[in-house]
C-alpha cells in the first residue's frame, strides 16, 4: 500500500533531512515511529501524506507515484487526501474553520457527502467535543484543538492514519480512547512518538530513524523496546551512572519511563 524506495529528503536551506529510506507498509499494519527529537518523523509522515516530495528516491500510494505532478490531478488528489489523513504534531496548523462543527464538517462537505450532519455528531461523541462544537477553534485549550483536529481527519473514513505524537498533547483519556480506536481500526496506521513507555499501545511493528537519518530499525516493536544497545545507539535510551552511598550502578533511562 505504501512504499518507500531509497527516498531522501532535505528542506531548503538545510542539510539532508532523511536519506536512503526503503520500506514497505501493507494494508492494515500498526506502525509505530520512533526516534530522537530532530531525527526526521515528522518529516517522514509529511512525505507519507504527500505535503512534501522526496528530493531522491520515490514514494508510492497503491501503485502510484505520489510526486509534484501526479498532485496536478485533481481527482487523483481528492481521493489521496480522503485516504491518508495526518495529524499534525502542532494542530493550529490544521485548524482554520469558525467553528468546531464546521471543522469536523469540512472535509466530507468538500467531498459532497450527503450525512455530514451525522458523521460529524457521531464524532463529536466518540471525543466528547458536543460542549465545544459551537465554539472558535482558536478558543480551545491545546488538548481540545488536538481532539478537534483528529475528530476532523477520522471524520474521513481514512485509509491510512498517520498520527505525529498524538500521545503529547492528549488527555490521558483521549490517549485511552486513541489506543483502542487503534486497536479496531482496519486502517493502515503510523503512530511517531519519543516517548517509550506509550509505543507498545499504539503499534506491534517498529521503524526507527536513527540520528543518520536512515531506517536504523525495522521490526517487531517489542524487540525493540527490549533492546538497550539499540535504543541508546539510537539516542532513545541512556545510561546513566550513579551513586547510592558506597555503591554504584547504572541505569537505563528512556523518554516517559526509568526502565532499569
Ligand atoms: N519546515 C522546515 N524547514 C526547514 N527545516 C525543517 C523543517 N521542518 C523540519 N526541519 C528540520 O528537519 C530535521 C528533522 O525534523 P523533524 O522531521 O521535525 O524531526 P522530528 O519530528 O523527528 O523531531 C530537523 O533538523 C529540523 O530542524
Ligand atoms: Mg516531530
Amino acid at each position: 500500500m505504501i512504499e518507500l524506495n531509497n527516498a531522501a529528503f532535505a528542506w531548503p536551506d538545510a542539510p539532508q533531512s532523511l536519506s536512503g529510506m526503503s520500506f514497505r507498509l501493507d494494508a492494515g499494519e500498526k506502525v509505530v515511529l520512533l526516534g530522537a527529537n530532530g531525527c526526521g518523523k515528522s518529516t517522514l509522515l509529511k512525505i507519507l501524506d504527500g505535503l512534501v516530495f522526496p528530493t531522491a528516491g520515490s514514494y508510492r500510494y497503491c501503485g502510484v507515484d505520489v510526486n509534484q505532478v501526479r498532485m496536478r490531478d485533481r481527482e487523483w488528489v481528492r481521493r489521496f487526501r480522503s485516504e491518508v489523513v495526518l495529524l499534525f504534531q502542532q494542530p493550529d496548523a490544521m485548524l482554520f474553520n469558525p467553528t468546531v462543527r464546521d471543522e469536523i464538517a469540512y472535509g466530507p462537505r468538500k467531498l459532497g457527502w450527503t450525512d455530514v450532519e451525522q458523521r460529524v455528531s457521531y464524532w463529536a461523541s466518540a471525543l466528547r467535543l458536543q460542549a465545544v462544537l459551537d465554539k472558535p477553534p482558536f478558543m480551545l485549550s491545546g488538548g481540545e484543538k488536538q481532539k478537534v483536529a483528529l475528530a476532523s481527519i477520522l471524520v474521513l473514513d481514512p485509509k491510512v492514519i498517520l498520527l505525529d505524537e498524538p500521545s503529547a498533547s492528549l488527555d490521558p483519556r483521549a490517549t485511552g480512547w486513541l489506543v483502542d480506536f487503534l486497536l479496531d481500526t482496519g486502517a493502515t496506521v503510523v503512530v511517531s512518538t519519543h516517548d517509550l513507555a506509550m509505543a507498545a499501545e499504539f503499534g506491534n511493528r517498529c521503524l526507527i530513524v536513527g540520528e543518520d537519518q536512515h531506517i536504523a530499525y525495522d521490526g517487531p516493536l517489542r524487540q525493540a523496546l527490549a533492546d538497550h544497545r539499540l535504543l541508546e545507539r539510537v539516542n532513545l535510551a541512556h545510561t546513566h551512572r550513579h551513586r547510592h552511598g558506597a555503591s554504584e550502578h547504572a541505569h537505563v533511562y528512556q523518554h516517559g519511563s526509568k526502565a532499569a
